[in-house]
């Protein structure tokens, strides 16, 4: 079982993940296979005791697992630990060890669009939850200039400012103060729900004062471009969806667990390709 990988979560079906990791393979000739897990959270210990008992190469974690995983597990990585969450496990001959590459593979995925490093970078990010943590610690953590963190519930983006303040500038401030302040910065991401299939009208700001040339991103890749984003793209913004960012924590778990670098490239046409084939 020492070739088997997957992910956990609940609902699972329709996760990209598998063909993704599979297509990996397939270009390295690896032979090794993923599956998806439906894991309700009154069986996430017995599924974490079975990545032991079955031997298991790793697992990826997502929703509602990520944080309720961690007691389970016998070492986690400072950063997951500072974010409190983890969506990569490595089976270490036995010994379970919890990752998180979400932040981290927003991080590169920006980068990677931009073409340069994110020094004296001015970064609003729209939400304080869990998919914000990671991306906030993150980028809090490669250098940029300043981040305004905005929030329905401002109590939780002042915590999170907090929590990113030891590495860089950081604010909290409410919707209707970031929408006014919008010209401040130049990356601005949702990485709230708002805006996700069926509810697709929906938008977390508005961006009526947005400057041309900003950077625009969100998180989400269902629907493939949001209203945020083509609202964006009409005030001539450079827009990036949620499709970079999975790509990308996807291909640092599978260096986590392979230690060899991750077809990228591969990776990502496999997932366009089965969201619809846009590019
Ligand atoms: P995730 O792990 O995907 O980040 P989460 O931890 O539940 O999910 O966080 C959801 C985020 O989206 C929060 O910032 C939430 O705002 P609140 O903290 O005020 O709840 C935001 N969010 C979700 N639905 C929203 C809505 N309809 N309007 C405004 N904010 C919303």
């Amino acid at each position: 079982m020492e070739t088997v990988l997957g992910v956990i979560g609940s609902p699972i079906s329709h996760s990209l993940s598998p063909i993704m990791h599979k297509a990996a393979y397939d270009e390295l000739g690896l032979d090794y296979t993923y599956h998806a897990f439906h894991v309700e959270s009154n069986e996430l210990k017995a599924a974490i005791d079975g990545v032991k008992g079955l031997g298991l190469k790793g697992l990826n974690v997502t929703i509602p697992h990520k944080v309720s995983v961690i007691q389970y597990l016998d070492h986690i990585d400072p950063l997951a630990k500072e974010i409190g969450a983890v969506n990569t496990i490595v089976n270490d001959g036995g010994t379970l060890i919890g990752y998180n590459t979400d932040g981290e593979g927003y991080v590169k995925s920006l980068i990677n669009r931009l073409g340069t490093s994110l020094t004296n970078r001015r970064v609003l990010i729209i939400g304080a939850g869990g998919a914000s943590k990671a991306v906030a610690l993150s980028l809090a953590k490669s250098g940029v200039e300043t981040i305004g963190i905005t929030n329905r519930t401002l109590s939780k983006a002042e915590g999170l400012s907090l929590i990113c303040s030891p590495y860089t500038q950081s604010e909290a401030m409410t919707l209707g103060i970031a929408q006014a302040r919008l010209t401040e910065f130049d990356i601005i991401i949702n990485t709230t729900s708002i805006g996700m299939t069926p509810d697709i009208e929906k938008m977390p700001i508005s961006l009526e004062k947005l400057s041309k040339g900003s950077f625009v991103s969100d998180l989400i890749y269902n629907p493939f471009q949001t209203r945020f984003l083509c609202e964006a793209e009409k005030k001539g913004a450079n827009i990036m969806n949620g499709v970079d960012m999975f790509v990308y924590q996807g291909a640092l778990a599978f260096e986590k667990w392979f230690d060899k670098e991750a077809p990228i490239k591969v990776m990502k046409d496999t997932v366009l390709k089965n969201l619809g084939g846009v590019k």
